[in-house]
């Protein structure tokens, strides 16, 4: 038996939703709240007991159907074990501070660390793509990289400006005197019951008429026909553009420039790719208009979940101060 622990954090995005999945912009940071898991290596079964979760993943090292095993927090890490097939199991304990299923890629968290618990070798951009996979089998959720590749990749003090074609991720520092704030709407967030795949499929369908949604510009997307499709082209190119001024904007400490972007986000999220609900849109407008606040949008996927806010330093806002974090490790 060999001891091990790793920690994975999880993330907030603080712009550049759905456009991971058609090779576009993101720019997420690791957040100070992660997951651990820890135990000893051996056997032939991954058994991990979680304090917040009744019953222990029991999972077989030849497990056959991630998505069937029960109970459901086990599905992500059968499918880390599923997509790994590591050479020896685990038993031990999961301990995470991150709030399961409000967004903050709880999941992601838990799939990085087991991966890496489980003695997965490799480059960041393969551990987050063989975590995303392991998340697809596990969810049914046919999701983009960016959660799994935050969580593998952060950089303290900085968020990362993924370029999700090149996979390109570069820092950039966070600067001083302002906080991120990620606020729960109250609504569970739970992508396998929502129009997530729906949208991808949507993309996909753009794609099949303009190309690559990633090259393509404000007036390919007016011309489509189909006026569903166009809005969700249109938000898709804005929203990459708009992660190129947020980037260059924080790099340069222009926090003037912040807010605006992120409020342009949030409609495009709200009105063009139509995944925001109206209890978002209410958090979202009060804190946009709470002094001290510079921007203010959902963040992930939304059909719940959370807004993140970017205020001055000291804001008092009812939710979590979180700090830009290194990526996963194992010791
Ligand atoms: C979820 C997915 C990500 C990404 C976001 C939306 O978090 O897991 O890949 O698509 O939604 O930006």
């Amino acid at each position: 038996m060999t001891p091990v622990r790793a920690r994975a954090p999880g993330r907030v995005n603080l712009i550049g939703d759905h456009t991971d999945y058609s090779g576009g912009l993101v720019l997420p940071m690791a957040i100070d709240l992660e997951t651990v898991v820890s135990g000893d290596r051996g056997g032939e079964v991954v058994s991990l007991e979680s304090g917040d979760e009744k019953r222990r993943a029991e999972v077989p090292l030849d497990v056959e159907d991630p998505g069937a095993v029960e109970p459901r927090w086990a599905r992500y890490v059968a499918g880390v074990v599923a997509m790994l097939r590591p050479p020896a199991g685990l038993r031990g304990e999961v301990v995470t501070t991150l709030p399961v299923g409000a967004g903050l890629s709880s999941s992601a968290a838990l799939e990085v660390a087991v991966a890496l618990a489980l003695g997965f070798v490799g480059t960041t951009l393969e551990l987050a793509r063989m975590c995303q996979a392991a998340e697809q089998v596990a969810s049914g959720v046919p999701c983009g990289i960016m959660d799994q590749l935050a969580s593998a990749a952060g950089v303290e003090g900085h968020a990362l400006r993924i370029d999700c074609t090149t996979m390109a991720v570069d820092p950039v520092p966070l600067p001083e005197g302002v906080d991120v704030v990620v606020v729960h709407s109250g609504l569970p967030r739970n992508l396998g019951g929502t129009a997530y795949g729906e949208r991808r499929r949507e993309c996909s369908a753009v794609e099949e008429r303009i190309g690559p949604l990633r090259d393509a510009t404000v007036e390919d997307a007016e011309g489509l026909d189909d006026l569903v499709l166009r809005r969700r082209a249109r938000h898709v190119v804005t929203e990459n553009e708009r992660v190129g001024r947020f980037a260059a904007a924080l790099a340069g400490g222009r926090l003037d420039e912040l807010g605006p972007l992120m409020a342009a986000s949030h409609a495009s999220l709200r009105d063009d790719f139509e995944v925001s609900t109206p209890v978002l849109d209410e958090l979202v407008a009060r804190l946009q208009s709470t002094p001290g606040v510079l921007g203010a949008r959902l963040t992930g996927a939304g059909f719940g979940g959370c807004a993140v806010a970017i205020a001055r330093s000291g804001t008092e806002l009812p939710g979590w101060r979180v700090r830009a974090a290194a990526g996963a490790s194992v010791s």
